[in-house]
């Protein structure tokens, strides 16, 4: 036992001292390393967040990317197709509610819907056990590129200039020249039209994620949500009218529910789950689990889904992230374009604080 009398005590206090001061010292630099103060090439959320904001502008209140939506709701109805492979409440056949946010790319809210021809949906399956699948997908089958690094790349080289407005083509073509993973998505680009519809699309997780099951095997997946509602070919939408995805939205729930099926892939051993710019073989095995079905809808600065961050790595157990690296960078730059948003007032169109240069709010 230690004798707090004995001659030994002061050096021994000493040296407990120093091993505290050190534990501290090392915490901070790990904290400062995480920070990214110490390593200032490391590529952060803020930075991340930052160059959308450098890209699109900065738009008090709304969301730095995708900033253009409206809420959705409805439930999922389970057939138990998936149950064999993921414990997640969500695949046990039966009901679960949910909040549902359809959007376009881009930082600018009034972007006309006829300037991306890319269209996403984001869900927040709300289990009975109070767990939550949150889950973000686009309207195409491949990310142009596999990391964030390439992510901020692309961004930086489609960066408008100042002089024009827009991107400098030699820059953005500079950029896929050096990044042929890219080609994929190039390849579907060249024949993607902006549709006149949220309800026709077909919407990916892109990234891989992890079923487990009961006994804790693991598989890797990744899902699709396919329409009922049939492509009728249009997709210039109404003529001057730049909001035409949300009239259309609101025109086809009045006539009743928008329906997908939940599509879900099995990996085969091998198969890249690092790699958003690679599709999986035609032949992997694909489950039907289930059935969306969208009801109706909120606006966005009021409704259900605005103050839900659409976070890819928040998972239900049963549900896991993979090794894609794409997955923890985008949790991040949800995390700060949230806290962004949240602490700002959202503003309408007109007012003079609705668009704020990106400088005032870095
Ligand atoms: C490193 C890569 C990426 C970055 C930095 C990034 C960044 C962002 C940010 C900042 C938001 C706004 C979040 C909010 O304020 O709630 C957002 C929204 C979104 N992103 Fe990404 N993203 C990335 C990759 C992807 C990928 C691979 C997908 C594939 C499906 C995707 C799909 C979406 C969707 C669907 C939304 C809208 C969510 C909503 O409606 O609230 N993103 N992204």
């Amino acid at each position: 036992m230690h004798d707090p009398t004995s001659p030994h005590s002061p050096p021994r206090r000493i040296g407990s001292w120093t091993l505290i001061a050190t534990a501290v010292a090392v915490a901070a630099v790990s904290f400062g390393y995480v920070g990214g103060w110490l390593a200032p090439h490391r590529l952060t959320p803020e930075k991340l967040v930052n160059q959308l904001q450098d890209n699109a502008g900065t738009f008090a209140g709304y969301r730095r990317n995708h900033a253009k939506g409206v809420c959705v709701m409805g439930y999922f109805d389970s057939n138990g197709g998936a149950q064999p492979y993921s414990v997640a409440q969500v695949f046990e056949p039966g009901r679960t509610p949910v909040v549902g946010r359809f959007a376009i790319p881009g930082g600018n809210p009034y972007a006309p819907d006829s300037s991306v021809p890319i269209r996403s949906m984001a869900l927040r399956f709300a289990q009975a056990n109070g767990q939550q699948w949150r889950t973000g997908m686009n309207s195409m089958p491949v990310f142009p590129v596999a990391t964030p690094q390439a992510f901020y790349a692309q961004l930086q080289a489609q960066q408008p200039d100042p002089a024009t407005g827009k991107p400098d083509p030699a820059k953005v073509g500079a950029f896929f020249a050096a990044h042929p993973e890219t080609a994929a998505f190039l390849a579907w680009v060249k024949t993607a039209k902006p549709s006149a519809s949220f309800a026709t699309e077909n919407y990916w997780s892109l990234n891989a994620f992890v079923f487990v099951d009961a006994n804790g095997r693991r598989q890797a997946v990744r899902w699709r949500m396919v329409p009922e509602a049939a492509d009728a070919g249009g997709h210039a939408g109404k003529a001057g009218d730049a909001d035409y995805l949300a009239s259309d939205l609101a025109a086809r729930l009045a006539q009743g529910p928008l329906r997908w099926h939940l599509q879900v892939t099995l990996a085969n051993p091998g198969d890249p789950t690092n790699d958003a710019t690679k599709t999986w073989p035609d032949d992997r095995r694909t489950i039907d689990a289930g059935t969306l079905v969208l009801e109706h809808t909120e606006p966005q600065d009021s409704g259900s889904c605005r103050d839900i961050n659409y976070d890819p790595l928040v998972l239900p157990a049963g549900i896991a992230g993979s090794d894609d690296p794409l997955l923890p960078a985008r949790s991040a730059a949800y995390a700060d374009s949230y806290l962004r948003r949240t602490s700002e007032e959202a503003h309408l169109p007109g007012t003079a604080a609705a668009h704020m240069p990106p400088e005032k709010t870095r």
